[in-house]
């Protein structure tokens, strides 16, 4: 079918609403997580929304998606500019992947200039809010059906 997809959220996402409006915006992570899941269904699409604290966890979500879906969006928040077993985990993973940022961090500190997963992935969406979580998941859905 190649319509199974990931969005991986790291760090923080989970407070989403709570944490630093002016960067994020006012949306709780509930909510993005039911308009990302309407928007995937509309477009025919299998969607799995998951958010982990801690970075051994979402290398083990990274590894068994390899199996398990066709594709995968990830916000990895702060472990994108740390994250080598992030990164190492994502080379494993020969499938479309899009990197996407709510915020433009290259707008911010310099720390969140370098990520260390962009040159792994497809694709990138960053700056645009929330709605880059519709953005992606509308990207992925034509990578998948070789539309783009
Ligand atoms: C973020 C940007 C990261 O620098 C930050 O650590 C996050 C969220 C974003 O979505 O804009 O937690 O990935």
């Amino acid at each position: 079918m190649n319509n199974k997809i990931i969005i991986i959220n790291g760090p923080n996402l989970n407070l989403l609403g709570e944490r630093e409006q002016s960067q994020y915006g006012s949306i709780t992570f509930e909510k993005l997580k039911e308009n990302c899941l309407k928007e995937s269904k509309k477009l025919n699409l299998e969607l799995n929304f998951i958010q982990s604290n801690i970075e051994g966890e979402i290398v083990d979500l990274i590894q068994n998606s390899r199996v398990n879906y066709d594709g995968m969006i990830i916000n990895a928040a702060a472990f994108t500019h740390t994250s080598v077993a992030i990164r190492d985990a994502l080379s494993i993973f020969k499938k479309p992947i899009i990197e996407l940022h709510i915020s433009n961090i290259y707008k911010r500190e310099e720390f969140r200039h370098k990520s260390l997963i962009s040159d792994l992935a497809t694709g990138g969406i960053f700056g645009l809010g929330a709605n880059g979580y519709i953005l992606a998941i509308i990207a992925m859905q034509k990578i998948l059906k070789n539309e783009n």
